[in-house]
This record gives C-alpha cells, sequence and structure tokens, in this order.
C-alpha cells in the first residue's frame, strides 16, 4: 500500500500478484474461444487497467508457440458513480462517428467491475443500435449484492462481497485508482475523500 493511502484502505481484498495470475487465465480462454481478430473495447475509466493487462497477456499469448489471436482497440467512457452510490444515470461518450467501427465487429467489452449491473445493461443496449456482429463482455469484478439487476457477463476474473472495493483502476471519487492491489475502503478514507 502506498504512504499516501495507508490510513484510507481496509483490507487488502485481491493482491496484485493473484490478479495478474487470473487474467493470464482468462487471457488464455479468451484467445482459446475465439477466431476471428477481436475487437477489445475499454470502459473507461475502471476499466483501464484490467484492459491493458488483460491485452498485453492476450499478447504474450500469441509469441509463445500455438494459437494467436489479433486484437484491434475501442474505448469508451462510461460513467454513473458518486461516492459509493450509483446515480442511476448512466452517461456514455463515444462520437457516432466512432461508433460506425463497431460494425459487423466481434466485441469484447473489458470492465473492472459488475456492480448493480445496470451500467452494463445500459451499455449493451446502447450499442445494439451499432450492429456489432458479436458482443461479449468480460469483467474482472463481479458484486454478490441484493442490489443487482442480474446480468451476469461472459469471463469473470472473480466474485466480491458486498463491500466497497477499490484500487487497480476502482475508484471512490477518482481517487485509489493508483493503487495495484483490490482493497476494501477504510471509513476513514470513505469520509476523506467523500464528495458533497
Ligand atoms: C463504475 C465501474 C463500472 C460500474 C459498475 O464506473 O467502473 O463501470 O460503475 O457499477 P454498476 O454495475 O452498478 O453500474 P463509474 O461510474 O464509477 O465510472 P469510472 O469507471 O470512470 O470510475
Ligand atoms: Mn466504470
Ligand atoms: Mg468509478
Amino acid at each position: 500500500i502506498p504512504e499516501h493511502y495507508e490510513e484510507d484502505v481496509g483490507n487488502v481484498l485481491i493482491p496484485h500478484g493473484l490478479i495478474m495470475d487470473r487474467i493470464n487465465k482468462l487471457a488464455q480462454l479468451i484467445t482459446s474461444e475465439f477466431n476471428e481478430r477481436l475487437t477489445v473495447c475499454c470502459v473507461l475509466k475502471g476499466g483501464h487497467q484490467f484492459f491493458a493487462d488483460l491485452v498485453n497477456a492476450i499478447k504474450k499469448r500469441s509469441t509463445q508457440k500455438g494459437k494467436t489471436l489479433p486484437v484491434s482497440f475501442e474505448f469508451i467512457r462510461v460513467k454513473s458513480y458518486h461516492n459509493d452510490q450509483s446515480t442511476g444515470k448512466v452517461q456514455i461518450s463515444l462520437s457516432e462517428d466512432e461508433l460506425k467501427d463497431f460494425k459487423d465487429k466481434d466485441i469484447l467489452i473489458v470492465e473492472d467491475i459488475i456492480d448493480t449491473g445496470r451500467t452494463m445493461k445500459a451499455l449493451l443496449e446502447f450499442l445494439k443500435d451499432y450492429q456489432p456482429r458479436t458482443v461479449k463482455v468480460a469483467s474482472l469484478l463481479v458484486k454478490k449484492t441484493p442490489k443487482s439487476n442480474g446480468y451476469i457477463p461472459d469471463y469473470v476474473g472473480f466474485a466480491v462481497p458486498d463491500l466497497f472495493v477499490v484500487g487497480y483502476c476502482l475508484d471512490y471519487n477518482d481517487y485509489f485508482r493508483d493503487l495495484d492491489h483490490i482493497c476494501i475502503i477504510s471509513d476513514k478514507g470513505r469520509a476523506k475523500y467523500a464528495l458533497q
């Protein structure tokens, strides 16, 4: 834990090494299941670190013997959280012009966490209009919560308990993204970085 967050996180829930091991397994699975060029779509900001490490792991597999998978990249900005609560308003930003690039592609959406599932349901509904050939979703985390709308992604890294988690690009009001491990926020950290 970096010194600047020492008092702001409680426990480490998933250490960085374990995240990387799991991502290597997911990369292996994804490489084995796709046969055409895959357009990997990063859901910013939270999905950035998982996207970067997953793509690296897919590339690394491609340099080893055996099956390789060509990938292209897209980036989409989706936001709905304020403090530790979903506002229910899912804002999606990407230009019409860029969205045309989704047509007839095999898309893998890469997300950090499915919590209530609102973000992913809204994003999938939104992307339908741009006629991708296929759409699958990889989420590093899925939260076990009664607030879930029942959405389950195609590829999952870990299931996590119903606690607010930060680190590995998951944030609380844009803090804690610069933390390698996935951690539980402390009461102190929650108060320190709270917004009105
Ligand atoms: C967070 C997280 C997921 C989504 C999950 O994004 O990164 O995208 O919320 O929550 P849900 O399943 O309840 O919709 P956020 O709105 O915080 O934007 P960010 O990725 O920029 O942090
Ligand atoms: Mn997000
Ligand atoms: Mg966030």
